[in-house]
């Protein structure tokens, strides 16, 4: 048996399970059809997502939308929307550009989705809308071998990671899956058109709209203004091409159900750190109370910023990653050097400018030695402001630009030492010996 087809075996919900999710489904939406009628509008409720679209995996979440007529304003669909939807399921208010209500029946996710019923994507009044003109086109366009196909596309980007457009993952939605196998017609031939793919490759189903900025683009058939591969990164969309390549070259179960990886002990940890000559950093904060994708953006920009701190500040970063766990979030760097000489050089003028005379005035009486002309410039031999990047991170996080709610007030940092001792092996595992999770 092929590789594919043993994992089909694996991933494919079974006729019965996926008759209990319509069920749950039907009952989420004559609940809906119920409420719908005690208003005096054209209203309907809708299954859309991969349940509807037959692409889904096991457990899938349910999306399904109540659609309101074209120029319904905007708080008319939330005020009605919303309340139908906190009726039926008691679930919580969520808001990505558009609010929703997201909540749990039967043991099964449901996002329920206001929405206004429109025919072409240049009538929609907010980006949701298009999300029932998806639903119709892949309905119209893919069969059920291709459905099949893009649940293997879709396990093999979660088993690689690259699964989903949330801020974390920076990768491919589902409904990019279901464009990528309607492109190129199964999901090998969706892995060997990576071949060809580099930064800027842009995928046309239909009309080309205007050319987007992006690694990636994937004109929308529905919408040629949008790209719908706007949030695959350029690392996430190298790891796909790797990874395509790899499975290509030897196919694997792996890829789709990586192994644990047993992490190194505190020992080999520090056996790694000594052969790389490289020193280690914890910067962590307590986890504010935001909704996760924020969060995660947050978390995104706060490791940037540190990081540019860190190599303005020349401790050189090699490498970084992050972790979240309910409690606090997690930067760790690995560093060229953790320590710096008390002393650096700070660089003045030039000698022929006016502002000379006061630089020279300012260091006169420098205890580290008097300016000196160096590539037509004054200089000066003066002391750090740090020394070590831990004293560094504790002044400068705060005016480094990490995310609007992590809070510096929470942070601890660790240095090389309290890092080797206290931070997860797990991460310093990953952190110090990068390993494809189908290798593992
Ligand atoms: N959608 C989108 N772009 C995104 C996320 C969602 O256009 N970045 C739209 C798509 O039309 C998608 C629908 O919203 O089909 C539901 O989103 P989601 O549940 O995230 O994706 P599914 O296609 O249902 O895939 P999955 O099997 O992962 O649930
Ligand atoms: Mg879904």
């Amino acid at each position: 048996m092929s590789v594919e087809s043993a994992v089909m075996e694996r991933i494919k919900p079974t006729e019965a399970e996926t008759a209990s999710i319509a069920q749950v489904a039907e009952e989420v939406m004559s609940m809906v059809r119920e409420r719908l009628e005690m208003y005096d509008l054209d209203l309907e409720v809708r299954p859309v997502g991969s349940f509807a679209k037959g692409t889904h995996l096991s457990d899938p979440d349910l999306d399904i939308f109540i659609l309101f007529p074209e120029g319904t304003p905007r708080n008319t669909l939330e005020s009605i929307g919303l309340s139908i939807g906190e009726d039926v399921l008691g679930g919580r208010r969520m808001y990505s550009e558009h609010p929703y209500i997201r909540g749990v029946h039967k043991g099964i996710d449901v996002d329920l989705v206001p929405g206004v019923r429109i025919s072409t994507a240049a009538r929609m009044q907010t980006s949701v809308d298009r999300t029932p003109l998806h639903t119709e086109y892949v309905l119209a366009n893919m069969d059920d071998g291709q459905k099949d196909q893009t649940r293997l596309l879709k396990a093999f980007m979660k088993g690689i990671e690259t699964y989903g457009a949330e801020p974390n993952t920076r990768g491919f939605s589902g409904y990019l899956c279901e464009l990528l196998i309607l492109r190129y017609g199964d999901f090998r031939k969706v892995l060997e058109a990576t071949k060809d793919w580099k930064e800027g490759t842009a995928i046309t189903l239909g009309k080309r709209g205007p050319p987007m900025i992006g690694p990636l683009t994937v004109y929308d058939p529905v919408d040629e203004r949008r790209n719908v591969a706007s949030a695959v990164h350029i690392d996430t969309m190298s790891h796909f091409i790797v990874a395509a390549r790899a499975y290509l070259d030897r196919p694997s179960e792996r890829f789709f159900f990586p192994a644990e990886r047993e992490p190194l002990s505190r020992e080999q940890l520090r056996a790694k750190a000594v052969e790389h000559e490289s020193r280690l950093i914890t910067v962590i904060f307590d986890r504010p109370d935001v909704i996760e994708d924020n969060l995660y953006s947050q978390l995104w920009k706060t490791q940037r910023a540190l990081a540019k701190k860190l190599n303005d500040f020349d401790y050189n970063v090699l490498r970084v990653i992050h972790e979240m766990d309910e409690e606090h979030l997690v930067i760790v760097f690995e560093l060229e050097r953790d320590f710096l000489s008390k002393t650096h050089k700070h660089v003045g003028p030039p000698v022929y400018v006016r502002a000379a005379s006061s630089f020279l005035s300012k260091w006169q009486d420098n205890p580290y030695g008097r300016p000196f002309i160096d590539d037509g410039c004054w200089n000066v031999i003066t002391e750090r402001l740090y020394f070590t990047a831990r004293e560094m991170i504790i002044d400068e996080a705060a005016i480094a630009g990490i995310g609007r709610e992590i809070d510096p007030g929470t942070m601890e940092v660790r240095d090389h030492e309290s890092t080797l001792g206290l931070t997860a092996p797990a991460l310093l595992t990953e952190l110090l010996d990068p390993l494809p999770s189908w290798e593992f």
